[in-house]
């Protein structure tokens, strides 16, 4: 067969295998964008609103392809969202939610996780803000040391439950793909760069469901209930004259000192020393309890709150998409987002976008960084020289010092809680 064929004949294959698959919404930020996103109205006029840049960042593989939207600027609420031209049931149907983030700014705080959100808060959506009910949010979060992780939050009769695993997200300032998926079988996955990260069952990452058994609350330990491993030999007895034995006796060795003098000193007493036979209070020896039982514990009965729900997956039915943050440094791009049916589906279009882009996106951003680092050996180089021109010493502190970057500086952690 020529290439040419086999490389159609294979393409034919690839299309047959997704000829069911089906991509609910797909946003590359090209430049009609604003078409299909609006800013929320929740903190309008505010001091606290956050806006959106239409960019490619500092650094890119193709400042084209790779324009997202970036928060900014620092210390606000960012909103916005965007609707599904279709409403996506995922009954019997695998569900997955894909983006790309981007935490140029060297993120220290702020979420930069996406939420779908359900038909049924469409008169919510003006002013979509943290309160608006949604049914999946997903993504990383940074703040601090302590918080870098994946979020899957999936509201459940009113309440928000989040993954218990922890799922490590990216920390450095290059473009990565978190991956959702989740199957009809109560089952999940999570992808990050299209690599698995974790899978697990709905039922047991999550506290959605009560436990099924719980300890009988009424069950009470049996009063014959031998609970102790080690018992008292009965057998054991005190030998005779034991209590005769004195605890101390008087210092065999011990002599009256030569100027010892009886008329002044009173009579000598030999001092008394513990005695070598004195074995403490008699115990009889110890020995296993035939009777033993273990610990009680009380029976398990089922849970009388335990409603089993077979569907756990399954959503109401999805219509919008957002971003509703709160940024401590702003500056993160989200780009690519997928709504599909098939996880092979929303591989192919992040391989088609991040996957072309990525290694060049690197190559850019290696070369800031060494531009960062040569101009500031040239700005230290500098201040070395205007030091030694006024005559001070090296270790003379500067007091006009200010660093370039601040990476280093302290910010208060003040990542928004979502419970
Ligand atoms: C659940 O469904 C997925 C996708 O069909 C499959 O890969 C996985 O093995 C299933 N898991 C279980 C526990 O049945």
């Amino acid at each position: 067969m020529r290439p040419r064929r086999l490389v159609s004949l294979l393409l034919a294959l690839a299309l047959a295998a997704c000829a069911h698959a089906k991509v609910y919404f797909k946003e590359t930020f090209d430049d009609s964008w604003t078409e299909r996103w609006t800013k929320s109205k929740w903190k309008e006029g505010e001091e606290s609103e956050g806006d959106w840049a239409h960019t490619a960042g500092k650094w890119y593989g193709d400042e084209k392809m790779d324009k997202g939207i970036q928060t900014t600027p620092d210390a606000r609420f960012y909103a916005i969202w965007a609707e599904m031209p279709e409403a996506f049931d995922n009954k019997d149907s695998d569900l997955v939610l894909q983006f790309s983030a981007k935490h140029e700014q060297k993120i220290d705080c702020g979420g930069g996780y996406i939420k779908l959100i359900p038909e049924s808060s469409k008169d919510q959506m003006e002013t979509f803000g943290g309160d608006t009910p949604y049914a999946i949010m997903f993504g990383p979060d940074i703040c601090g040391y302590s918080t870098k992780k994946v979020h899957v939050i999936l509201p459940y009769k009113g309440k928000n439950h989040l993954v218990k695993e922890d799922i490590k997200c990216k920390t450095d300032e290059l473009t990565h793909v978190y991956t959702l998926v989740i199957h009809p079988n109560n089952t999940y996955q999570v992808y990050i760069d299209l690599k698995e990260e974790k899978t697990g069952s709905l039922y047991e990452d999550w506290d959605m469901l009560p436990p099924a058994k719980i300890k009988d609350p009424d069950a009470k330990k049996p009063d014959d209930w031998d609970e102790r491993p080690k018992i008292d030999d009965p057998e054991d007895v005190k030998p005779e004259g034991y209590d005769d034995i004195p605890k101390t006796i008087v210092d065999p060795d011990a002599t009256q000192p030569d100027d010892w003098d009886e008329e002044d000193d009173g009579k000598w007493e030999p001092p008394t020393i513990p005695n070598p036979e004195y074995k403490g209070e008699w115990k009889p020896k110890r020995i296993d309890n035939p009777d033993y039982k273990g610990k009680w514990v009380p029976p398990d009965i089922d849970n009388p709150e335990y409603v089993h729900d077979p569907e756990l997956y399954h959503m109401a039915p999805l219509k919008y998409l957002g971003f509703e943050l709160w940024q401590v440094k702003a500056g993160t791009i989200f780009d690519n987002i997928v709504v599909a049916d098939d996880f092979e589906e929303a591989k192919a279009i992040a391989e088609e976008t991040w996957g072309k882009t990525k290694d060049g996106e690197k190559e850019m951003y290696d070369k800031a960084q060494e531009e960062k680092k040569a101009k500031e050996e040239e700005e230290r180089k500098r201040r070395e020289e205007e030091r030694k021109a006024r005559g001070e010493d090296d270790d003379e502190e500067e007091e006009d010092y200010e660093p370039i970057h601040e990476d280093d500086d302290d910010y208060m952690e003040t990542g928004k809680d979502e419970l």
